[in-house]
């Protein structure tokens, strides 16, 4: 009996460093970081149809030829070449335009979802092929946990778990539009660089204080968002280890030694009136949650 429905985890994502380090044909960056896949996710349900429809309730994302579900759906189609519609409904947690690749976490989860659904065993290299040609953050987002991203976002080293940690994150009520920081950045260049090689030696150490030492944003100083620094101080100021900007921003977020002293840190924070949301390291990227795979048997 064919599958009819699947649901689906997507995982937003941290940049736990993010340097600039060159220039790509078609005017893209190459970029040195290190990503994190955090657990707040985008819920996505898909279900067979005739059509092809893509729902976000509650979000003001345009369902247009620009939205990365859709997008995703279409390059399933295409490389399978499967004749068949899809319903897929995408409840939004992650913020927009802050830098945490919610846009990207709905293309994997579409890509995840689709693969499951129509039975098609796109292994993840193919699934990150099709992903790397819907946004550069999208291969990433299917493979999670913890990496050492190069080149475009393409070039994916998965690293060991980072140390567990808890993570305040910030959203200010101006986002960051992603073209519009890397032109600044082209403009203003940054004085900054942080150390990604330091930090990925510091993940596979499982050194946390390492960790936070070489965490840092090149596009910080560039992206435009004005409230930056207050949040970082606020953040300082409840407890946080490190604090910088996620991706091109706009969301700020802080390192905190446990999850216990995340929740107790945003607490206060929320007292500020800006969304504040509270997550821990998650090892994996977006995945089928239902149904629910079964757990291979131990051979006897
Ligand atoms: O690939 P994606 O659509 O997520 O990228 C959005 C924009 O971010 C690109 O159009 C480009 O301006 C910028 N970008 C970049 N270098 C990267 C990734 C993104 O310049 N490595």
């Amino acid at each position: 009996m064919p599958l009819q429905t699947v649901t689906v985890l997507a995982p937003a994502k941290l940049n736990l460093s993010l340097d600039v380090v060159g220039t790509l044909p078609g005017g893209y960056h190459a970029l040195d970081m290190v990503m994190q896949a955090v657990t707040l996710y985008e819920e996505l349900t898909l279900r067979r149809s005739p059509f092809l429809t893509v729902r976000m309730p509650g979000s003001f994302v345009p369902v247009n030829e620009k939205n990365t579900a859709l997008r995703a759906a279409l390059a399933f189609f295409d490389y399978t070449g499967l004749l068949a519609g899809v319903d897929i409904t995408v409840h939004k947690n992650t913020p927009v335009r802050a830098g945490m690749g919610g846009g990207s976490a709905d293309a994997a989860g579409v890509l995840v979802g689709m693969n499951e659904l129509f039975g098609a065993r796109l292994s993840m290299s193919e699934l990150c092929a099709i992903g790397a040609g819907l946004g550069a953050d999208v291969p990433f987002a299917l493979m999670g946990g913890t990496c050492r991203v190069q080149g475009k976002g393409d070039l994916l080293k998965p690293l060991p778990p980072c140390p567990a940690c808890g993570f305040v994150i910030v959203m200010p009520s101006v986002g960051v539009s992603t073209p519009e920081a890397f032109k600044r950045y082209d403009a203003l260049g940054t004085p900054f660089h942080p150390d990604c090689e330091a930090q990925e030696q510091a993940v596979r150490a499982g050194d946390l204080a390492g960790v936070c030492a070489a965490a840092g944003n090149a596009l910080e100083a560039c992206s435009g968002a004005a409230k930056t620094p207050a949040i970082r101080a606020a953040l300082t100021a409840a407890g946080a280890r490190a604090s910088l900007m996620t991706g091109s921003g706009a969301a700020v977020y802080g390192i905190f030694a446990t999850g216990a002293e995340a929740q107790a840190a945003a607490g206060a924070l929320r007292q500020s009136g800006q969304k504040v949301y509270t997550a821990v390291p998650d090892r994996g990227g977006a995945r089928v949650v239902c149904p629910a795979r079964a757990k291979p048997q131990p051979a006897r």
